[in-house]
């Protein structure tokens, strides 16, 4: 598969959730297309559906009707155990709130996707080493999560999140937690990597400036996308 080539497809997707009171339903009939290698920011009010969107890409959630793909795989149609392994080894997910496990070190907290893998302990050693240097954190593979900034915790996550060599990552308000300064740094890490490593990159964000460091915006409102545009980039002054 080449840059440019659909990667993420999601087919008339409509998502209920059916509760104890009113059935919600964030998503309608919804139709998005992600190209390989591409890099796009998801936009919209609270509750128009963007983490619901976004686990449905992941398979951490199923459609109520239509299809999600990623590359070759209909990912609302897999089992349980296929889920997790295709998930393991495909997706990265970022969380605004790091998500990582408190009483492990930034390195054991990059090493837990690799426990699922059949890798030996010098390649997930190695492999933990070259996320944490891609996220310019080898200084800190000893500390624990309390033990560092917010940006660095989110840096963590982000290693955790690239470390199987995803080929997808997925990040739901990767900066809502970090003052300017640390996402600014946590926002040119993410297109860092979506650049070194060719990674298709979808990140949910409120923020306007967050936005702008992705090639494509896409609006989501009620249930339906609402608009979808190129960012013109700046040519870098040379
Ligand atoms: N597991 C669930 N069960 C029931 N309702 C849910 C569930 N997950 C989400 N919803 C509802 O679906 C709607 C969309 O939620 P979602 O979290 O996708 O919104 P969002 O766009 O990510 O909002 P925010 O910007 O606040 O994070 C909301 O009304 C929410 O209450
Ligand atoms: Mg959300």
């Amino acid at each position: 598969m080449n840059r440019g080539d659909p990667f993420v497809r999601v087919e008339d997707v409509t998502k209920t959730f059916a509760g104890k009171g009113e059935d919600v339903t964030p998503l309608r009939e919804l139709d998005l297309v992600v190209e390989k290698g591409e890099f796009t920011a998801l936009m919209g009010p609270s509750g128009s559906g963007k983490s619901t969107l976004l686990h449905l890409i992941a398979g951490i959630d199923q459609p109520t009707e239509g299809h999600v793909k990623v590359g070759d795989v209909l990912v609302s149609g897999l089992r349980r155990r296929q889920l997790a392994r295709w998930r393991n080894r495909e997706v990265g997910f970022v969380f605004q709130q790091y998500n990582l496990v408190p009483v492990l070190t930034a390195f054991e907290n990059v090493e837990l996707p690799l426990l699922l893998t059949s890798l030996s302990k010098s390649e997930r050693d190695r492999k933990v080493q070259v996320a944490l240097e891609a996220v310019d954190l080898t200084d800190r593979s000893d500390h624990l999560p309390r033990e560092m900034s917010g940006g660095q915790q989110q840096r963590v996550a982000i290693a955790r999140a690239i470390v199987a060599g995803p080929s997808l990552l997925l990040a739901d308000e990767p900066t809502g937690n970090l003052d300017e300064h640390a996402a600014e740094n946590v926002l040119e890490l993410l297109r860092a990597l979506h650049e070194r490593f060719g990674l298709t990159l979808v990140m949910v964000t409120h923020d306007p400036r967050a936005a702008a460091y992705a090639e494509r915006v896409v609006h989501l409102d009620k249930g339906h996308i609402t608009s979808d545009a190129r960012n013109v980039v700046e040519e870098a002054a040379s």
